[in-house]
């Protein structure tokens, strides 16, 4: 065993390091990685983290590691503890990078309890189905606890951190929060806290960008039950411990899960972003006619972007703040153009369900794009009340005041008039 004062290289150690009276971590290291779930890059590796608390009845196990790196698990457990002393185990999230040396625990530890969320039962029978589907569990909510004695696990219930089954674990009498990938970052750092690795900033921001941005609303509802709570520690699955001032990290999460877009707006005007390409300008005036259309209508703000002109990070951020979004495209051999679909693809780390789509576009003969382009926003669960607007080649002048009428239908559709167009307004005739 040994303290957390930076003294002990877990990279070439394989015993618990303790950060609090009687809490240790023991946890694996993984500095060569360089991807982790196909979609995230780890330019220095990633951590398991694993926390180990004893109690004066009874050894609880917060989390487990990767599969692959059990052994060094264990070897940190045994550095503390015995396996009939351990009477309490906590997944807060069954994904395999925490639930991969469970079933060889559960094995170990004969007079072990384990404690999950409710929507964790179904995974893990589901991921634990080919080794052992006949694990003695134990369900808990917000509010429940399990003692050690002099020490108390309280459990909360914050799904969608980032899977349907994830939870958070205090320590009541030394205020740790046990927060499993929340709060987490692939930053592999033999210092292990915050206040001895290296600047981690960036991997904390890129780990909340691509993990639990697509839940802000789920982010928001947690930080409702983990911001009353006081803190000593934040001992995530991955990345540094952060014992240092760790209502930074809480406060940082908020301000990344509030949209500042609709703030810049104010007037609850909303927004609609149209995005084109276009090669010999056909489609790209079919844009500025929706987009004037659209602008005439009051109360929506209209955006008009050529994605030629562009890089794709600003307009997802662009995006997850704007109420509709509208892509044209010509059709190029049967197709939607490359800029489009890379567009629609980095969209899945925001929530688009419910957002208004269109589309629209100039062709030659086939004329597949808009459609295609309207079945990819069903599928990202927009709404695309509206079928799209294309134009055979050159745009003709009633073409154009086609797509004008168009913009006008989105823009009414969007502030919740749809019949607008049909509806002669006093104030058009005057
Ligand atoms: C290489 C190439 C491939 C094309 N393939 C198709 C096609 O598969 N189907 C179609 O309807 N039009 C096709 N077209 C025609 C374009 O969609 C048409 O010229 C359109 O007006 C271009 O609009 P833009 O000026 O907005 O780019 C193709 C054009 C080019 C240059
Ligand atoms: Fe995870
Ligand atoms: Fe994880």
């Amino acid at each position: 065993m040994s303290v957390g004062d930076g003294s002990i290289n877990p990279l070439t150690n394989r015993e618990a390091v303790a950060f609090a009276p009687d809490v240790y971590w023991i946890g694996a290291m993984d500095p060569s990685l360089r991807t982790f779930d196909i979609i995230l890059k780890t330019a220095n590796g990633t951590s398991y983290n694993a926390y180990l608390i004893r109690g004066s009845e009874g050894i609880a196990i917060v989390d487990t590691v990767k599969e692959e790196f059990a052994d060094e698990f264990f070897a940190r457990l045994e550095s503390v503890a015995s396996y009939d002393e351990i009477k309490v185990i906590v997944l807060n999230h069954l994904e395999p990078d925490h639930s991969g040396a469970l079933p060889q625990l559960m094995e170990r530890a004969p007079h072990a309890q384990l404690y999950i969320s409710q929507r964790a039962t179904g995974m893990l029978k589901g991921l634990l189905k080919p080794r052992n589907g006949a694990f003695g569990y134990t369900t808990v909510l917000t509010g429940d606890q399990v003692s050690l004695g002099d020490r108390t696990l309280r459990f909360l219930h914050t799904p969608f951190l980032h899977w349907p089954d994830t939870q958070c674990t205090y320590l009541e009498e030394e205020q740790i929060l046990f927060s499993g990938d929340v709060f987490g970052c692939h930053f592999c750092d033999r210092r292990l806290f915050n206040d001895k690795v290296g600047d981690f900033h960036f991997s904390f921001d890129y780990y909340y960008a691509h993990i639990m941005r697509p839940f802000k609303q789920h982010v928001l509802e947690a930080l409702e039950i983990i911001e009353p709570l006081q803190l000593k520690v934040i001992a995530p699955t991955h990345g540094p411990i952060l014992r240092d001032r760790p209502e930074r990290y809480v406060k940082h999460y908020r301000e990344l899960s509030t949209s500042s877009l609709s703030g810049d707006r104010g007037n609850g005007d909303k927004s609609l972003m149209i995005f084109y390409m276009s090669s010999y300008g056909n489609t790209a005036r079919m844009a500025e006619a929706i987009a004037a259309g659209a602008d005439e209508i009051k109360g929506v703000r209209v955006s008009l972007f050529d994605l030629e002109g562009g890089e794709v990070d600003p307009f997802v951020d662009l995006i997850e703040g704007a109420d509709g979004l509208v892509f044209g495209s010509p059709t190029i051999n049967g197709d939607a153009v490359k800029p489009v679909w890379d567009l629609l693809s980095s969209l899945v780390v925001i929530n688009l369900r419910g957002k208004l789509g269109a589309s629209f576009g100039s062709y030659g003969w086939s004329g597949e794009a808009p459609a295609m382009i309207e079945d990819r926003m069903r599928g990202l669960k927009m709404r695309v009340p509206l079928s799209n607007v294309r134009v055979k080649l050159i745009p003709s002048e009633e073409d154009l005041a086609n797509c004008h009428d168009y913009g006008r239908s989105i823009g009414a559709t969007l502030i919740g008039k749809p019949t607008e167009n049909q509806v002669i307004e006093f104030a058009d005739l005057i």
